[in-house]
C-alpha cells in the first residue's frame, strides 16, 4: 500500500448537514482523498440502531452523499459508497460480536449516555452493539488510520483491542488501526449558545447552520449571533466563547489566523464580524448548494456513482470477510 488507508463514516440522520459536521468531518475528507486511499461511507445501518422512517432514512442517504460530493468529494480519487450496500459490514459485525465480551460492550460510554438520555427501554440491542459494527467498519477495509473526534475514542481502541485478539486467537489477519488526528478541527459551538457544541439535536434550530437552509436564514442567524457586553474582537473561549466562535468560523472558511482576524478587526464592533462572516459563508454555501443539487436532480447518476463506490469497496471487505470466515471455520 502506497499511501495509508483511512475509513470514515457518516450518519445520514438528519438530511441537511450542518456547519459543523462540515468543518468537523466532511472537509477533511476532502483533504485527505489527495493523500490516502480513502474510504467513506454513509452509515444507515448505524442509523437504525434507533427508530427510523424508511422513507426518510432512503431520502436522508442520498442527500447526505449528494452533499459529500458537493462539498468537494471525488469519487475518482477516493470510495464513497452507502455502508448497507456492502453486506460485509454485518457480516463481520457478526463475528465480531462473538469476540466481544458482555462487560466489554457495557462499558462504552458513549451507549450509557444515549440510554441515560433516551432510557433504557427505548434502547436496542442494535444501540448497544453499534460500536462492534463501527469496528467491523473499519477492519473490513484494513484501515491504518481512522479520523476520529474525541466521542469515538473510545470505539477506536475496542477496534484495536478486537483486531489484535483476532489476530493472537487465529492468525493475523487485521491492520490494527491508529487514530488520524487532523492538525486543527473546528469545533463549533451554537450560535445562540456558544458553550455547547453545535448540534443537529440542540433544542432549538435557532443557532443551528444548516448547510441546506436557505442562504439568507443562515446570514440572518450568524448575524444574530449571541456574543457578550464587550465590544472588542479578541479571541477568549472562556470569557468571550460568542466572538471565539465566530473567529474560529471565519478562520476555517477564510483560510486566515485568528491573529490576522483580530488584527483586521481592530476599531471595528462585533457587528462587521458578523456581517462579514455572513459574506463568507454565502459564498461559500451557495456553489456547494448549487453542486450538491445537481447530484440530487439526477438521482440516476447518483446511483452510479454510490454503485461503483459499493463494488471498489466490495472487492476489499469481500476478501478480507473470506479470509476471516476461513480462519474460524466458517
Ligand atoms: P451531531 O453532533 O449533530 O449529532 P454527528 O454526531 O452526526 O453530529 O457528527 C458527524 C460528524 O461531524 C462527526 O465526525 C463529528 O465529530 C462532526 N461534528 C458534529 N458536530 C460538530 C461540531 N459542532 N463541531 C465540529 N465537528 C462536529
Ligand atoms: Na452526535
Amino acid at each position: 500500500k502506497a499511501r495509508p488507508r483511512v475509513l470514515s463514516g457518516i450518519q445520514p440522520t438528519s438530511g441537511s448537514f450542518h456547519l459543523g459536521n462540515y468543518l468537523g468531518a466532511v472537509r477533511q475528507w476532502v483533504e485527505l482523498q489527495e493523500t490516502t486511499d480513502a474510504f467513506y461511507m454513509v452509515v444507515d445501518l448505524h442509523a437504525i440502531t434507533v427508530a427510523q422512517d424508511p422513507a426518510a432514512l432512503r431520502e436522508n442517504t442520498r442527500v447526505s452523499a449528494a452533499q459529500i460530493l458537493g462539498a468537494g468529494l471525488d469519487p475518482e480519487r477516493c470510495t464513497l459508497f452507502v455502508q448497507s450496500h456492502v453486506p460485509e459490514h454485518a457480516q463481520l459485525a457478526w463475528v465480531m460480536n462473538c469476540l466481544t465480551g458482555f462487560g466489554e460492550a457495557s462499558r462504552m460510554t458513549q451507549f450509557k449516555d444515549k440510554t441515560a438520555r433516551h432510557g433504557n427501554e427505548a434502547a436496542t440491542v442494535g444501540l448497544f452493539t453499534y460500536p462492534v459494527l463501527m469496528v467491523a467498519d473499519v477492519l473490513l477495509y484494513q484501515a491504518d488510520e481512522v479520523p476520529v473526534g474525541e466521542d469515538q475514542r473510545q470505539h477506536l481502541e475496542l477496534t484495536r483491542d478486537l483486531a489484535e485478539r483476532f489476530n493472537t486467537r487465529y492468525a493475523p489477519t487485521f491492520t490494527v488501526p491508529k487514530p488520524h488526528i487532523p492538525k486543527a478541527t473546528a469545533k463549533i459551538m451554537d450560535l445562540q449558545d456558544p458553550t455547547a457544541k453545535m448540534s443537529k439535536s440542540a433544542a432549538t434550530t435557532k443557532g443551528l447552520i444548516s448547510l441546506l437552509d436557505e442562504p439568507k436564514l443562515s446570514a440572518k442567524k450568524f448575524k444574530s449571533a449571541v456574543t457578550d457586553t464587550d465590544t472588542v474582537v479578541t479571541y477568549d473561549e472562556e470569557k468571550k466563547p460568542g466572538v471565539a466562535n465566530l473567529l474560529r468560523i471565519h478562520s476555517a472558511l477564510s483560510g486566515q489566523s485568528v491573529e490576522q482576524l483580530v488584527a483586521h478587526f481592530e476599531g471595528k464592533m462585533y457587528g462587521a464580524l458578523k456581517t462579514e462572516l455572513a459574506e463568507l459563508f454565502t459564498d461559500w454555501v451557495t456553489p456547494f448548494q448549487q453542486r450538491t443539487r445537481t447530484f440530487l436532480d439526477d438521482p440516476a447518476e447518483l446511483d452510479r456513482v454510490l454503485a461503483v463506490g459499493a463494488e471498489k469497496a466490495r472487492e476489499i471487505a469481500g476478501a478480507t470477510l473470506e479470509t476471516v470466515y476461513d480462519r474460524i471455520g466458517l
